[in-house]
């Protein structure tokens, strides 16, 4: 089974990419199930008909699902949910405030990870298309597992025996199935922990990364790169949609366009080598199968939209004995050639007459550059504590 998750700031096509790319592969043949996390949904205006919180089959071979919270949040935490508030109220607490402690953080987008799960699980579907939330929601989710089992610790922080035992008295003395409780949680956080493994898969995950040709969207989509490289997921491709034509004599647009293409380029170097796929500008709004059918075509012209574009890891960040490193991939460039700096959260990489930007992680701002050498194809960058 094969899992295509797009995501990308707000408004740059993510729902269009995830609705063109699951139309395509339907028509192929393949069994999709094209999921929409984002509580914004728009698959509904994107394929023109109505969808629901459970998957349904909007033409043969392609069903489509808009996650709804509150369904999803019943579905899969209704019993867990109920316990915790019974035992904050019994603590104490004000009913209102442990209604309120009850929705734990991340529940929401729990929930949409526990649907990957059951689709993962019960092997209907080929390929799940998964139109997400934008970057910073997405990343919160893919590091979700780790999270989780964070505030769950801090929930039930006592071992599983002994929740067992004190479980069972808390159900004489109170009623209250903490026991239960607690099995529900282990199960859902072995869940999560799946569906991690799932996507950090690259054979099964790819992550496309949807981006137009302007400053502040490329920002976005370089530091979101950076920030799944970090966490160990892979990006196969980037996309960058509503590309405008090149228009003969004077026109309003002229100076926009001298700027796409300048964008264009930085696009290419900033992601180099991942695979970059183009759509051009529709002049209109894009919904309804037809239109999507072209943009399909435009995206994967001569190439298979569920193939795994690219696999390798171009930015390795990991811990030394000293700070951290920093592995580059950069195989046609001589050392004499490469000129690196650090600029607060940047990292501006300098080859002959290119230039390469990239966002480093928050946490490497309280440690600062000591050098950089090259072994193969790779360039190392190390990193040591600031003084
Ligand atoms: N290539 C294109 N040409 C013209 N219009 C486009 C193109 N791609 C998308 N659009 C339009 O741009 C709008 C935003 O697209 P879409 O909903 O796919 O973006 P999104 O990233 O999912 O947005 P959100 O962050 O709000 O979920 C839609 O009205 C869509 O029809
Ligand atoms: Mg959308």
């Amino acid at each position: 089974m094969r899992v295509i998750l797009f995501t990308g700031k707000g408004g740059t096509g993510k729902t269009t990419c995830a609705a063109a790319t699951a139309l395509m592969a339907a028509s192929k043949g393949i069994k999709t199930l094209v999921i929409s996390t984002d509580p914004a949904h728009s698959l509904s205006d994107s394929f023109d008909v109505k969808i629901g919180p459970e998957p349904t089959e909007i033409i043969p071979n392609l069903f489509a699902q808009e996650l709804d919270i509150y369904y999803s949040m019943r579905k899969y935490w209704g019993n867990l949910r109920s316990v915790m508030l019974q035992m904050f109220h019994w603590q104490g607490i004000d009913r209102k405030l442990s209604e309120e402690m009850s929705a734990l953080p991340g529940m929401e987008e729990a929930s949409a990870f526990l649907w990957i799960e059951k689709h993962y699980e019960d092997r209907v579907f080929d390929l799940i298309v998964i139109d997400s939330a934008p970057t910073g929601e997405t990343l919160t989710l893919l590091t979700l597992p780790q999270a989780t089992k964070w505030w769950t610790l801090r929930m039930f922080p006592i071992p599983k025996l002994a929740v067992r035992t004190f479980g069972s008295m808390f159900d004489l003395t109170t009623g209250i199935p903490v026991a239960k409780g607690y099995d529900e949680l282990q199960e859902i956080m072995s869940k999560l922990e799946k569906v991690h493994k799932i996507f950090s898969n690259p054979e099964i995950c790819s992550i496309r990364l949807v981006t137009t040709p302007e400053k502040m969207v490329i920002q976005e989509a370089r530091r979101a790169f950076m920030y799944l490289q970090l966490y160990g997921f892979g990006v196969d491709a980037v996309i960058v949609n509503r590309i405008l034509p090149d228009i003969d004599g004077e026109s309003f647009f002229n100076n926009f366009i001298a700027k796409q293409d300048k964008y264009l380029s930085e696009i290419e170097t900033s992601f180099h080598p991942v695979p970059i796929l183009r759509i051009n500008h529709f002049g209109e709004e894009v919904f309804g199968q037809a239109k999507l059918s072209r943009v399909s075509e435009m995206l994967y012209p001569d190439i298979s939209a569920i193939d795994v574009f690219f696999k390798e890891k171009v930015i390795n960040i990991y811990e030394t004995a000293f700070g951290y490193n920093i592995d580059l991939s950069l195989p046609f460039a001589d050392l004499s050639e490469i000129d690196i700096k650090t600029y607060s959260d940047e990292m501006v990489i300098d080859i002959g007459n290119r230039r390469k930007n990239l966002f480093l992680p928050k946490f490497l701002r309280f440690y600062e550059m000591k050098g950089y050498e090259k072994n193969g194809a790779k360039v190392t960058v190390k990193f040591e504590p600031k003084k």
